[in-house]
């Protein structure tokens, strides 16, 4: 029988493309999700992928009562995405972030011990490291200063993480540092979907190439990079899914806490994939700089090294990929704006 895997804020960006990675490796996928910030539709779109619709329960992490009924149905392990991701909201609104972020965790890992399932992959990020360390990033450097209550929330949950395995040694627990995911599912029937003006490059991009937005504002020319603008590591969503499931793979068969990296390996400027995505869609985009925004470090991008030892696990897709699909999904989703 196929091994049945929770996903909290499986509806969402990086959820649902994970959910389709692992229904297509053979394992029985329930999402729950209380649609904060994705759509049920995308539940049809899963099963227009795989052919499968996951079960689904709507509904709040932070709800024990409802974890605990639905562990209790053989469930061997949690990917635990929900939660919010914006850095700039997280600042002003640090307590709605440390409710959602933090409680989730709690309850969740509460009603684990309480149903004995003991596997547990959570959705960290490339800002533990802080704005002290030097890219390459490793998953040995200290995690460093954030500035934003969204950071701490992940370094927080590192933290909450590494006790539950000293306290229990038979729980397994990774945390997958993502650094910039990007791009959409080949289909063009899932990608991100941002609520209101959207915070990260790709979609911002996406965005002025279809006309929803005017310009592409670039934060800061003036960084010490090799043509002024922030160096990030864009991943393709469905190489970090697939991440994922090779994290599962890994978690049902050892215990005790992991930092994981899943990047690409390498850094692009914002210009750069300005640039990538023009030449691969054959598409201008209207672009501006601005002001750096706070916060915002030159350079940052991942060692892989141990993704590819313990997980064996590495990227498939590379930029032009993350550009086309990337452009593919925001044609298909400007079709159905229309219909
Ligand atoms: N996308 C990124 O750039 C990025 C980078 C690093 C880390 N992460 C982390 O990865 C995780 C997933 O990110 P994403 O991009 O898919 O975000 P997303 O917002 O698309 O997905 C999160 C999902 O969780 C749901 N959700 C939120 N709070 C919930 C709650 N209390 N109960 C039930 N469902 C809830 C939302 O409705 C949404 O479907 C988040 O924890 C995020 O912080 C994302």
């Amino acid at each position: 029988m196929s091994k049945k895997i929770l996903l909290t804020g499986g509806l969402g960006y990086i959820g649902s493309h994970t959910a389709v990675s692992l229904i297509e490796s053979g394992y029985d996928v329930v999402i729950l999700d209380n649609l904060s910030n994705s759509r049920k539709d995308v539940l049809e779109k899963l099963k227009k992928i795989t052919k499968v619709m996951p079960k689904f329960y709507f509904g709040d992490a932070r709800d024990e009562g409802l974890l605990i009924e639905i562990l209790k149905q053989n469930v061997e392990a949690v990917i635990h995405f929900a939660g919010y991701k914006s850095v700039y909201d997280s600042i002003k609104s640090p307590i709605e972030y440390y409710d959602n972020n933090l409680n989730c965790l709690i309850r969740l890992i509460d009603a684990m011990n309480k149903t004995g399932c003991r596997n547990l992959v959570f959705s960290s990020s490339a800002t533990v490291y802080g704005i002290e360390n030097i890219s390459p990033l490793i998953e040995n450097m200290n995690m460093g200063t954030c500035t934003n209550p969204y950071g701490r929330s992940k370094q927080m949950t590192e933290e909450i993480l590494k006790d539950i395995t000293v306290s229990n040694p038979e729980f397994s627990a990774i945390a997958l540092r993502y650094f910039n995911p990007v791009g959409a599912h080949p289909s063009g029937l899932i990608g991100e979907i941002p609520r209101g003006v959207p915070n990260n490059l790709m979609p911002y991009i996406s965005g002025v190439a279809s006309g929803k937005y005017e310009v592409l504002n670039i934060y800061g020319n003036d960084y010490d990079t090799r043509d002024g603008t922030c160096i990030r590591d864009f991943i393709h969503v469905c190489d970090l899914a697939d991440g994922h499931v090779k994290a599962i793979e890994y978690a049902l068969k050892n215990n005790g806490f992991d930092a994981i990296n899943l990047g690409s390996g390498n850094g692009y400027s914002v210009l750069e994939i300005v640039k990538a995505f023009e030449s691969t869609n054959n598409i201008k985009i209207n672009k501006k700089f601005s002001e750096r925004r706070a916060g915002d470090i030159a350079i940052s991008y991942a060692d892989i090294k141990k993704a590819n030892q313990i997980l064996n696990w590495g990227p498939r897709y590379g930029i032009e990929d993350i550009c086309r699909d990337t452009w593919n999904f925001e044609k298909m989703m400007f079709q159905d704006e229309r219909v």
